[in-house]
């Protein structure tokens, strides 16, 4: 059925994958999850005191937080900056990466669900490299530039999806050349191409795409995914130059 009009938030029948879809997706990330050894006894804690506390299921999947991980790794980062903390499954994640001395900031509107990710946190051993800020991001995002000695090395960008843009604007003040920006659910089902979508974050995601597409500092790429998630994907950004 072809729905005329849609309620903010939702996204359009046509664009949902079908079941069969959605749960072979998912078996293949469990067997992923068991082949890898993606989880341990710190990360299912998490996991189900997120539960317990009824906070919503959009972590990242375990496969996807090895990804930034071992992509936090790769760019030898030892400053991480993450917008959107939830209960801290990414941030834990993020911040294994970190060598001695080097430090994550996660920002996050909610305080429950900071309070959560505090307990999280301190569970995994982390809580002397992890500062949690609660607060709307752009409200925190100035202060943060007031307050930083030096720029940081990746950018986890996972919070409200319309203010996607403004948060990749602060991204690329608080960055350096080599910095990478990751950004999540930028494909939504697949609802990104829909130039006429009423969904706020679908709308977000595409006011993203023009910025990576007119900004000269970044060199960008994006990729769909497809697993415990559904059908979603990243976008990916490396600042390049400076002006
Ligand atoms: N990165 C987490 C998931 C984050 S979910 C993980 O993968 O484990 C998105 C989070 O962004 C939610 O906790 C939500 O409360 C938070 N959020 C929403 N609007 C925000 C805002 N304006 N400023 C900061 N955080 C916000
Ligand atoms: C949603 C948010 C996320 O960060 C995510 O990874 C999946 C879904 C959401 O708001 O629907
Ligand atoms: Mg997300």
């Amino acid at each position: 059925m072809r729905v005329a009009f849609l309620d903010e938030g939702m996204t359009e029948d046509k664009f949902k994958p079908d079941q069969g879809s959605l749960d072979r997706w998912a078996e293949v990330d469990r067997y992923f999850s068991e082949q890898l050894s993606l989880s341990d006894p710190v990360l299912d804690a998490a996991m189900a005191a997120n539960k317990a506390a009824e906070l919503p299921a959009i972590d990242v999947a375990p496969n996807q937080g090895k990804l930034l991980q071992l992509l936090a790794r790769m760019v030898g980062a030892r400053r991480i900056l993450e917008i959107g903390t939830l209960g801290g499954y990414s941030t834990i994640w993020l911040a294994r990466a970190l060598p001695a001395g080097g430090r994550l900031i996660t920002l996050e509107f909610s305080p429950k669900h900071a309070e959560i990710a505090r307990a999280n946190i301190a569970r995994a051993g982390l809580s002397d490299r992890i500062e949690i800020r609660i607060g709307a991001a752009l409200d925190t995002l100035p202060k943060l530039q007031t307050e930083i000695a030096e720029p940081f090395d990746l950018i986890f960008i996972d919070a409200d999806k319309p203010n996607n843009s403004e948060y990749l604007r602060w991204a690329i003040k608080l960055s350096r050349p080599g910095t990478l920006i990751i950004i999540d659910n930028v494909v939504r089902d697949g609802a990104v191409i829909d130039a006429d979508s009423a969904d706020q974050d679908v709308q977000g995601a595409r006011h993203l795409f023009e910025l990576l597409a007119n900004e000269p500092l970044l060199s960008s790429t994006a990729v769909q995914t497809v697993g415990v998630k559904g059908y979603d994907g990243f976008a990916f950004a490396l600042v390049t130059a400076k002006t």
